[in-house]
């Protein structure tokens, strides 16, 4: 089974960016420890992140055919990409949304997620170890 895991704008700062929200943990970290998830459930696991939404919307238009599961945690264009739902909808793939914080306890504008219209399971507020829920929810359902 192929999951691909793939993370938004700023992302990328995860240790440096609003530790007190986001924890102190690396994006390096935070592959690291989905890599050592994955090899346990003997998924075969590839990550992208980009800070461009087309960047994300051609990812998943190039997942369709080769990808059995998306873990996605859109960032900032969870609020606002009609672009990055219509590619989830367009591939099909089953997907899951992932936020590390709790996006429904935060500013009001953070309540509204377009990805959740497609997404089979949302995850918010676990920290890191909702990517790894959400891999193990695509290993059952799949
Ligand atoms: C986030 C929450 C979003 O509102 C925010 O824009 C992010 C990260 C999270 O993981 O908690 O960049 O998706």
């Amino acid at each position: 089974m192929k999951i691909l895991v793939i993370n938004g704008p700023n992302l990328n700062m995860l240790g440096i960016r609003e530790p007190d929200i986001y924890g102190k943990d690396t994006y390096a970290g935070l592959l690291n420890i989905i890599k050592a998830h994955c090899e346990k459930k003997n998924v075969e696991v590839s990550f992208f992140q980009s800070n461009h939404e087309g960047a994300i919307v051609d990812e998943i238009q190039a997942a369709y055919g080769k990808i059995d599961g998306i873990v996605i945690n859109p960032a900032a264009y969870t609020h606002t990409s009609v672009a990055i739902l219509d590619a989830l909808k367009a591939v099909g793939i089953p997907t899951v949304e992932v936020h590390i914080s709790d996006i429904n306890t935060r500013e009001e504008f953070r309540k509204h997620s377009y990805v959740s219209l497609v997404a089979k399971k949302t995850i918010a507020g676990h920290g890191f170890v909702g990517y790894l829920e959400a891999v193990d929810y695509l290993v059952e359902t799949i």
